[in-house]
């Protein structure tokens, strides 16, 4: 809540910064609040409690500036177990029925809207196979106050929280397919009661394991009383042939919600949109383009997944991102960075960092190697308690989720 100690810290960083920062943190907790700037000087902003508040913008209080400064790469390698480490914490756990019978699957996104957490997964079923509690190409559940539980109570069927659907318009599997999938990105929030996510159809189910690809879809996101609720807008954005729109993760920064894919000539497109009803129009995107940190193109189509035209920069050798498919974006207020966590060849979680969200990043960061298979690696900062000095992520596939903590001591 606002205070008049806030507002008179307010003026003492306004005077003392130059270039007052985008950010905003207006309930002091250390995590920046949503804002959106109005037309008339105005800034809107969700708070952690899910509360909308409207400001001045002379009137906010910038986050502080970090402080730290991360160490290169290598540097880092050695630094671990002192100036920062990595924990394996225990698996994630679902409540009541879907946990004794074994809930799992291939990746559980977590993401804030209002005041819920949501989290939203892959391909779920229970352990013994679909008979035991149905299954889910992609379920969604509200979250509990820790990170390595979610609220299952009262479920007995995974599919009866489905999330993204098909459109009642999309046309059907054709033989050999027989059933749909349907691949799910985190939400991002557009307002306190609206978030955007997108999904990429295919067919699949057919006894060759053969799948046909569909196309890019978006979906209005609400607070349902049980569970988030998914509300599909019209038929699919794309063809089958475009990237896979904000599969590897969404963000919701200033005005704009980021959408990245993977794709192009260092393997990441960041594209974005208004974070407003622009969010359900296929012409309303624009990309970054290949090898710029700040052109973007006139908003348009949805790059073909060929394209060599877009993407984002890192500084990692051969200028290539090591991110096999899935992953997560969101800032970090201890690093003062944008952070994308994700995973190569299944065995190395990485990590990248950068002053904007679409770069340029730097090189790979290593936070945890030679754990075995970890596929669709996802952070969870919503739980962040310490303003991002510690963070958690989960990996799976196919069964338990390893949950892993990574605190910093720069
Ligand atoms: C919140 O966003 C949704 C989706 O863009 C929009 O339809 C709705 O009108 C917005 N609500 C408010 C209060 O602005
Ligand atoms: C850092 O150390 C932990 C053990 O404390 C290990 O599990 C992890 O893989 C190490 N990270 C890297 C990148 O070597
Ligand atoms: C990845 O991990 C698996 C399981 O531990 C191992 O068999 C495989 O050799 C590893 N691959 C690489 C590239 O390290």
């Amino acid at each position: 809540m606002l205070s008049s100690t806030f507002l008179s810290l307010s003026l003492f960083f306004l005077t003392s910064i130059a270039t007052p920062a985008k950010r905003y943190d207006l309930d002091g907790n250390g995590i920046p609040d949503l804002c959106t700037t109005n037309s008339d000087g105005t800034a809107s902003c969700l708070l952690s409690d899910g509360s909308l508040t409207t400001v001045k913008a002379s009137t906010t209080i910038p986050v502080p500036r970090a402080t730290v400064t991360l160490p290169d790469p290598v540097t880092f390698k050695k630094d671990n177990g002192t100036k920062w480490s990595i924990k394996y914490v225990g698996n994630l756990a679902f409540t009541d029925t879907l946990q004794a019978k074994g809930l799992g699957g291939d990746k559980c996104r977590s993401s804030k809207l209002g005041n819920k957490v949501i989290w939203s997964c892959g391909d779920m079923e229970c352990k013994g196979g679909f008979t035991t509690c149905g299954f889910s190409m992609g379920p969604a559940f509200y979250g509990t106050s820790s990170v390595l539980t979610v609220d299952t109570t009262g479920i007995s069927l995974v599919q009866s929280n489905d999330f993204v659907v098909p459109f009642s318009g999309d046309p059907k599997p054709v033989a050999p397919q027989t059933a749909f999938g349907m691949d799910t990105s985190n939400v991002a929030a557009i307002n306190a009661t609206h978030g955007v996510a997108y999904a990429f159809e295919i067919w699949r189910g057919a006894s060759d394991g053969s799948f046909v690809n569909r196309g890019n879809a978006v979906v209005s996101v609400t607070l349902g009383n049980e569970k988030p609720i998914a509300t599909r807008v019209g038929p699919l954005l794309t063809g089958p042939d475009t990237i896979q729109l904000g599969l590897l993760a969404i963000l919701r920064d200033g005005d704009f919600i980021y959408t990245y894919s993977i794709g192009g000539p260092s393997g990441i497109i960041v594209g974005r949109v208004a974070a407003s009803d622009k969010v359900f129009s296929a012409s309303a995107y624009s990309f970054l383009v290949t090898g710029s940190t700040s052109t973007w193109t006139t908003p348009g189509s949805i790059p073909a997944a060929s394209s060599k035209t877009f993407g984002m920069t890192t500084a990692n050798s051969g200028g290539k991102f090591s991110c096999g498919a899935y992953g997560s974006v969101f800032f970090n207020t201890y690093l003062g960075k944008y952070v994308i966590i994700c995973t190569a060849f299944e065995n190395f979680t990485n990590m990248y960092v950068s002053a904007t969200p679409f770069g340029p990043w730097s090189a790979e960061y290593g936070l945890l190697d030679g754990w075995g298979i970890g596929y669709g690696s996802m952070a969870h900062p919503e739980f962040s308690t310490d303003g991002g000095k510690t963070f958690h992520f989960s990996q799976g596939p196919d069964g338990p989720f390893n949950m892993f903590e990574v605190s910093f001591n720069l």
